[in-house]
């Protein structure tokens, strides 16, 4: 892909995402936005789809005849309890989905998955592969109008590929064709075998992400659950009528966020659907390369001052140092050692070694581990340099994050003398030794530390470990005699664009400026986050979930697929070719045997080929469908073929 294109598509992608996060946080606030959960909530959706099914399993009948019947005894019958863990089990599911494509283009429109990224991308395109079967075996189970649909489409999409011997399709033609052996396996995929598949994906999924948020806050496990119960009461799932395999039904409610491909399946065909299908699975596996991340220089370790501590191994989001024991004989037990395969460049790592310290005078300022892009005496210069030029008492060094340009842009909207600004990686890479040598060299009046906030980190972490350590509750702490007056963590939602940074500088600056001492108490609104929350909050709350609500419930049903249109019929003709003899069958050697695998071996050898078959359907003399096939299959005694005329 074009980097220009790349570029406008995340661009595009990324306002409209902000926009949703703006609505989402005037509502939720940060900390509960769900667009900073969409991973964790796809979990706990799975898990309200697992113990519904868990209830629906109880009382499903795995037979032909009892399975109609046993899911309507729990909707009608049992409406009260296995009705509604129907509703849940479907709208969870169809929630899922939802939040699952959203985490996706989150992902994309942030540019995180790309370089050492890769890994967690490329895992989750699997994880679709088994999440949509499992929601299409769950449909074949209710074994009503819409099963036999998706069970007749889903096989004549599988007849397509050359694995099975026989039709699958032809099963669902006849009552009598179909067994109860057929649901037992439904029900062992549906109920063990893909979801085993995705507890492993999901794990392989964020094995390389250090501390994965896997579930969301409380308050939004408890809004989600409400919202599902309340779809499930306000609008029941239900089934679509009882199969007549005599009957094709006009039209069916699909759920289109399994089922978007099946009308595809008919109107262009399954080759078709498979090389779109393929295609988008092969675009996704390659689109971290598309184009390829230009790496930048990992973090490096000077074992000659690392004592092992392990902080920067606890602190590193993405689990790209390891604590290894101590290569170079001296007396401490472990040193790190960076995985350049995992590192982000990211720089926490320096931000969290207590020996990152600018207050060194006989030594170079050298950290047990050091980014070579902006190390730690560099930026120590920078500061020195700013700082230099700052003229006033009210002067304000203030700290951005370098993937949003924070320094550049607010140098044009703070144009004066008592403002200065550093870019850094992350603002976690900033040590709070730093901070405290801003300060008592006089370097600065006060500090602003500026970031992006809500789990917008690029790096995930950094909002949290700098508010940590600078609150004095994670190492490294602020040291106690650094006045906190002097400081403003102001974090920034991305869509908010740094437009209350300047009002952040000049509150700090008012408060520098009439002597505000400790001892006055801190303006919360300049160490905290913005707070979210205001009287819209609940209002604005309830909306979301309602539009999500409508969302997850339309989508499920509506609009309703026509299979045929008024006055038309569907003809399904199948039938058995039988292949004929190319020469005489000739009795295979014991040598000849072995060389076969043990399921192809068959004592005698008889090639068999198949003619062309033509099929003329025609109603009062006039020729209605005509078509020409070669049947499936390399030489089986009996090769069926399924052809249907709609
Ligand atoms: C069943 C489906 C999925 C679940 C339950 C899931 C869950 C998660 C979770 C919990 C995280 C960790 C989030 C964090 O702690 O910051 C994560 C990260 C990630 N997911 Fe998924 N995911 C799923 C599917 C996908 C898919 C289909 C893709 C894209 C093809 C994807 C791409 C990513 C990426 C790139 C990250 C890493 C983000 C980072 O490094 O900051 N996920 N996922
Ligand atoms: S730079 Fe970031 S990703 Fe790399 S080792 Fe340090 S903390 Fe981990
Ligand atoms: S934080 Fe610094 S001193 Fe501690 S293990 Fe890491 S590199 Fe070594």
């Amino acid at each position: 892909m074009p980097r220009s294109l790349l570029g406008s598509l995340q661009k595009s992608g990324k306002a409209i995402f902000e926009l949703l996060r703006g609505f989402l946080d005037h509502g939720f606030g940060q900390e509960l936005n769900p667009l900073n959960h969409l991973g964790a909530l796809t979990i706990y959706f799975f898990w309200i789809v697992t113990i519904s099914g868990i209830w629906l399993f109880l009382f499903f009948k795995t037979s032909v005849s009892g399975a109609y019947e046993s899911v309507e005894y729990l909707t009608h019958e049992q409406w009260y309890l296995g009705g509604v863990m129907r509703s849940l089990h479907r709208y969870a599911s169809d929630a899922a989905i939802i939040t699952l494509a959203l985490h996706m283009i989150r992902e994309f429109v942030y540019d995180r998955y790309r370089g050492n990224r890769w890994f967690s991308w490329v895992t989750g395109i699997p994880l679709l592969w088994m999440v949509i079967p499992l929601g299409i075996t769950g449909y074949w189970l209710v074994w009503d109008q819409l099963a036999w649909y998706v069970a007749l489409t889903s096989a004549e999409l599988l007849d397509w590929l050359p694995i099975f011997s026989d039709s699958m399709a032809r099963n669902f033609l006849n009552a009598g064709a179909l067994s109860n052996r057929f649901f037992t396996l439904m029900a062992f995929i549906h109920l063990i075998g893909l979801p085993l598949f995705l507890v492993f994906g999901i794990w392989l999924h964020v094995l390389r992400i250090n501390g994965p948020r896997i579930n969301p806050p409380r308050a939004l496990m408890a809004g989600s659950l409400a919202a599902m119960i309340v779809l499930s009461f306000a609008w029941p799932a239900l089934s679509q009528g009882e199969v007549d395999m005599t009957q094709v039904p006009q039209s069916l409610g699909l759920d289109w966020y399994y089922l978007l491909v099946y009308p595809l399946i008919k109107t262009w065909s399954p080759a078709w659907v498979w090389g779109l299908l393929s295609g988008i699975t092969l675009f996704l596996l390659v689109a971290p390369w598309l184009p390829p991340q230009r790496s930048k220089p990992v973090a490096v370790v000077d074992l000659d001052n690392c004592n092992g501590c392990a902080r920067c191994a606890d602190d590193c989001p993405f689990g790209a140092i390891i604590m290894m024991d101590r290569s170079d004989g001296m007396a401490y037990e472990k040193e790190a050692v960076v995985d350049p395969s995992l590192c982000l460049s990211c720089g926490m790592c320096v931000g969290s070694c207590p020996t990152a310290t600018p207050f060194r005078r006989h030594s170079a300022l050298t950290p047990g581990i050091d980014m070579p892009d902006l190390s730690a005496a560099t930026l120590r210069e920078k500061i020195l340099k700013v700082s230099k030029k700052l003229i006033g008492n009210r002067r304000i060094l203030v700290f951005g994050c370098e993937g949003r340009n924070q320094a550049a842009n607010l140098k044009s909207r703070l144009n004066d003398k008592e403002t200065a600004t550093v870019d850094i990686i992350c603002m976690a890479q900033l040590p709070p030794a730093f901070i405290d040598f801003v300060l008592s060299r006089d370097l600065a009046d006060a500090v602003v530390m500026t970031g992006c906030s809500g789990g917008e980190c690029r790096y995930r972490f950094g909002e949290q470990w700098t508010g940590l350590r600078i609150e004095r509750q994670r190492d490294p702490r602020l040291r106690k005699r650094v006045d906190t007056d002097r400081i403003a963590l102001a974090w920034q939602e991305p869509w908010s664009g740094l437009s209350d940074i300047p009002a952040v500088v000049a509150a700090l600056r008012d408060s520098q400026r009439s002597g505000h001492t400790a001892e006055q108490g801190v303006d919360e609104e300049l160490t905290l986050p913005p707070v979210r929350g205001n009287r819209w909050g609940l209002p604005l709350t309830v909306t979301a979930y309602a539009l999500f609500m409508i969302f997850v419930g339309w989508l499920s049903v509506w609009p309703r697929y026509q299979l045929i249109e008024q006055g038309q019929a569907m003809v399904s003709l199948s039938f058995s070719h039988a292949g004929q003899l190319i020469r005489e069958c000739r009795r295979l050697t014991q040598e000849e045997l072995n060389k076969l695998p043990p399921n192809m071996r068959k004592a005698d050898d008889c090639p068999r080929e198949r003619l062309p078959v033509r099929i003329a359907f025609s109603s009062d003399g006039t020729t209605l469908y005509e078509p020409a096939g070669h049947p499936p299959g390399c030489g089986m005694m009996v090769s069926p073929m399924f052809i249907s005329a709609w």
